[in-house]
């Protein structure tokens, strides 16, 4: 068997130790592996490496991905369907791995179902938003970070009697700041799932200081909306990338503003951006990568296309892929409840 792997979307830690191990379990079966650069515009343009055992040495704590990433999509580029298909045949491929979110699984699977390209997905990004599977690689070591940063950001707030936003990636979803806020012990979470009141999250603010404390932390998703009790809310955004993808930022500079205009607090902003996605992963996210890895060169090696590895629990399972993309897995009230309470 002669296998290709991609990852696409945006990078996330975790991605070279999910490289590594579907090479290494295929290599040893005596199949081949290519490695498909930048994404499915590999594909599209036939651009690849060989991926053997030495190319992938020392690979599991380097964050990032040696394939390069790109949200390049086939079926929006002239003739870019033909040319995938094109370039699998004839490198000889009886498969490929796709490593990717939402977006790039999607893809996989109408490559897969409507065009009989045979595939298998791993599930990875730090939004983990990823229905099908309780966690997605990369996840653990963004939160990681953005409870670092709270930590510090904390002791200044102390000192200086301030309040601290801190706005954390995660696309549609506020898994990040979620567990960012709970892990962080922030005083506020705002999450697009929930659409809190400024005005409440003020009130909730005023309240801290009326309990003799002067400092407070606020943790905002990138795509939460501002929402006032009237009913008005803005989603802040910077436009679209080169993809059509919308770009987020902005939305804690707003929150930020409102709070301190509202509660006469001095109010700061801190953005921690694409920190959350770079450098070494995780132990958490090595094993996962590492067992999504292995699970996917499984599935290869079985022809079982069409399938995702995914977590349940403990243990990794596979899915199909179309139950995957099916829908955005978002934050539930239970554990909006959770963040509340002890803030
Ligand atoms: O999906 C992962 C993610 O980091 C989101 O949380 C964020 O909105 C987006 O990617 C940023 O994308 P880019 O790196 O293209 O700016």
């Amino acid at each position: 068997m002669r296998l290709g792997v991609l990852t696409g979307g945006g990078d996330c830690p975790g991605l070279n130790a999910a490289i590594r191990a579907i090479t290494r379990r295929t290599v040893d079966r005596g199949h081949q592996v290519v490695g498909i650069l930048g994404s499915w515009r590999g594909l599209v343009e036939g651009e690849t490496m060989p991926l053997d055992r030495r190319a992938v040495s020392g690979l599991l704590p380097r964050g990032g991905t040696i394939l390069g990433m790109t949200r390049s999509d086939p079926f929006r580029t002239e003739g870019g369907v033909g040319a995938v298909l094109r370039h699998a045949s004839e490198l000889g491929l009886d498969g490929v791995v796709a490593i990717g979110g939402e977006g790039t699984l999607t893809i996989a699977h109408r490559l897969y179902a409507e065009h009989g390209l045979p595939v298998v997905g791993v599930p990875k990004t730090i939004d983990n938003d990823l229905a099908a599977t309780d966690y997605t690689f990369g996840f653990d070591t963004a939160v990681h970070v953005c409870v670092e940063a709270i930590d510090r950001l904390h002791t200044t707030a102390e000192s200086h009697n301030r309040v601290m936003v801190v706005e954390v990636m995660g696309r549609t979803t506020g898994w990040i700041a979620l567990y960012a806020g709970i892990a962080g012990g922030a005083d506020v979470v705002l999450v697009p799932e929930d659409d809190l009141p400024i005005e409440d999250a003020c009130d909730a603010l005023r309240r801290r200081h009326a309990h003799g404390k002067d400092f407070s932390i606020v943790v905002v998703a990138e795509g939460t909306r501002l929402t006032r009790r009237s009913g008005e809310q803005v989603l802040v955004t910077q436009g679209e990338d080169e993809y059509g993808f919308v770009r987020y930022g902005g939305v804690g500079a707003r929150v930020a503003e409102e709070i301190e205009r509202a509660t006469g607090y001095e109010t700061r902003v801190t953005v921690l951006g694409h920190v959350q996605r770079g450098g070494t992963p995780t132990s958490r996210d090595r094993v996962l990568a590492t067992r999504f890895g292995l699970k996917a060169a499984d599935l290869a090696h079985e022809g079982r296309w069409g399938r995702m590895a995914a977590l349940r629990g403990d243990a990794v399972v596979d899915v199909a892929l179309d139950e995957a993309i099916a829908e955005i897995k978002r934050v539930p009230a239970s554990w909006l409840e959770s963040a509340r309470a002890l803030a």
